[in-house]
């Protein structure tokens, strides 16, 4: 059972994040405070051990899948901007780089070039759509509008298969293309590797081990992409692929106790799973040290919060101050019908539950956060281009600067997948690890109009229906996210012999690999139709479903 008040027994309490609001919201809430950015940078793995390869980032939206599919190669990847200091990459250890594609035309004014330590340095370099472009350009060759855009599918052919960059694929290869200029003269000490029907130099590279794919191996459509990285990765470049969780978890204990030293550390748990590993990695390193605080905003989903508080106290018998604040919330919410308005108070209000509940820790140093690295490289690169918001996923209000925490942010170098297989190295619940992701405000931009407790106890019994039929027909994992909306519209229905007035739930069901884009799912007709059947029967107040079948963008996964 939950109680509203930590057990007497309790002298310590933790707070993580929740999958997202523990992203954005605590790093806000840190920067407010005045909280120091570790510099976690060259503590990745330590000293002769890390191998990096950088990604030099042009402005591509693949840039960062680039990073990650070198992730997944076992090598360590960092994107950084292509402005960056050789001073900066020095600590990375780099063993080759990659130029990533990106928007401009190589011709134009002010398009954005590789530092000359790119080709100073004799490390090897792979250049990727517009990085072929501008290794072309940079080394003398020639870069030209092609008549018409090339976008989609072709068809790669290896003219020098003895070439490492090409070990393990098939000679004639899928890939996917999507580039505006064309290379028309390779620069001098080049050849060709591999051409498809329109691009003659689909692929080139020279003695020094500088090669450029006109093609996007990082995307799914290139089915073999990740070969060709990983070639690069570890034949040209050299890497032994010594990035393995395992070996991450290791080095991150060491850190953690290092940087905390005696020091108290409170975390934010929402029982996402970004906050659950944070919170039980930095608990595998300090113990009770940790103390983390859960606060119930009444806009979770059925049985969440004791389930979260559950693992946490018993299983992992870790200090967890929980506080049920969901009338609080719910009072806030009164005729908010904004969706943005609702984000506003939901992250004001959570951070003054948050603020009184850490007060009565006494002395706390440090604040974690399971920061993830797309965050990072979001945050540093809206830094520089003041990129348009589109919804607010801070739900950080103004902050007193009462307290002085130091952030630690232990996932900070790690994406979604990776964090995953922490959680299973230390061993949390598989149900937790694999759980999809859910928004800080939580069933509150689920709810179109104004949030009652009437709405949100038939959206949980709907949303209930919707997870426990797509757990069953296996496909829980495979989603992004799937869940139930209660949108405002009332429709006419027929049940038995009485016309009903009732209201119409929307399904959202997508696959994706980052939110940043999302498609929906194909469902089978016969799980969409227990779905249905199963909501109008057993949610009163409900008499009609629909299926959303737009994909992000131009619409996003959450309807608010
Ligand atoms: P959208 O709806 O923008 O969502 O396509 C992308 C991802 O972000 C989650 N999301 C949020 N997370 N606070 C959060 O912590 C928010 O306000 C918020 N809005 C959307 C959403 O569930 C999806 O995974």
């Amino acid at each position: 059972m939950i109680q509203d008040k930590p057990e007497p027994q309790d002298s310590s309490h933790r707070i993580a994040t929740s999958d997202d609001i523990e992203v954005s919201t605590y790093l806000e809430i840190a920067k407010e405070l005045g909280g120091e950015q570790p510099s976690p940078r060259s503590e990745v793995l330590p000293g002769a051990e890390r191998e990096t390869i950088v990604v030099i980032d042009f402005g591509s939206q693949y840039s960062l899948l680039i990073a990650r599919r070198i992730r997944e190669c076992q090598v360590y990847c960092e994107l950084v901007s292509h402005d960056t200091p050789w001073e900066k990459i020095i600590p990375l250890n780099p063993k080759g780089f990659i130029l990533s594609g990106g928007p401009a035309s190589v011709y134009e004014d002010g398009a954005p070039m590789a530092p000359a330590y790119i080709y100073e340095k004799n490390l090897p370099v792979l250049g990727i759509c517009y990085g072929m472009q501008v290794i072309t350009h940079q080394l003398g060759g020639k870069v030209t509008p092609a008549a018409k855009r090339e976008y989609g599918h072709a068809i790669l052919h290896t003219s020098n298969v003895d070439s490492p960059l090409f070990a393990d694929l098939d000679t004639s290869a899928p890939v996917w293309m999507s580039h505006g200029d064309q290379i028309e003269e390779m620069p001098p000490g080049f050849t060709s590797l591999a051409y498809t029907e329109t691009s003659p130099f689909a692929v080139m590279g020279n003695d020094r081990n500088i090669f450029g794919l006109q093609f996007h191996p990082e995307v799914v459509h290139t089915p073999q992409g990740k070969t060709i990285l990983k070639n690069f990765a570890h034949r040209i470049c050299g890497c032994r692929g010594n990035w393995t969780m395992g070996s991450f978890v290791k080095d991150s204990l060491v850190r953690i106790k290092k940087q905390v030293g005696t020091g108290k550390v409170i975390n934010a748990l929402s029982g996402g799973v970004d906050s659950a590993v944070v919170a039980s990695l930095i608990h595998h390193a300090i113990g009770d040290q940790l103390t983390c605080i859960f606060v119930n905003n009444g806009l979770l989903r059925r049985e969440e919060a004791e389930r979260t508080l559950n693992v946490f106290r018993r299983n992992l018998g870790m200090n967890t101050t929980y506080v049920d604040a969901s009338q609080r919330f719910l009072e806030r919410l009164k005729e908010v019908t904004d969706p943005e308005a609702k984000r506003k108070a939901i992250g004001e209000e959570f951070i003054k539950v948050f603020e009184e509940e850490a007060g009565k820790i006494g002395r706390v140093d440090f604040l974690a956060q399971g920061t993830l690295y797309p965050d990072v490289i979001e945050s540093a690169s809206s830094g520089s281009k003041a990129a348009a918001k589109i919804k607010t996923h801070h739900n950080v209000g103004g902050l007193p600067a009462r307290m002085t925490l130091k952030l630690i942010e232990p996932l900070r170098y790690l994406f979604k997948d990776e964090v995953r297989q922490v959680g299973l190295e230390l061993g949390l619940p598989e149900e937790m690890i694999w759980r999809q992701p859910f928004p800080g405000p939580g069933l509150a931009i689920r709810i179109i109009g104004e949030v009652t407790r009437e709405k949100l106890e038939i959206l949980r019994s709907a949303d209930w229906i919707v997870m426990n039929e797509i757990k069953k027909a296996q496909l829980y994992r495979q989603l992004w996210q799937s869940f139930a909306i209660l949108t405002d519209v009332k429709s006419v229905g027929v049940m038995g012999d009485y016309r009903t007035y009732g209201y119409l739930v929307a399904i959202r069901a997508v696959t994706s690999e980052d939110a940043m884009t999302a498609d929906w799912s194909r469902l089978p007709y016969d799980l969409l139709a227990r779905i249905s059947n199963r909501i109008v029967n057993e949610v009163a107040g409900v008499n009609r479903v629909v299926y959303d079948i737009t994909s992000k963008p131009p619409s996003t996964i959450e309807w608010e």
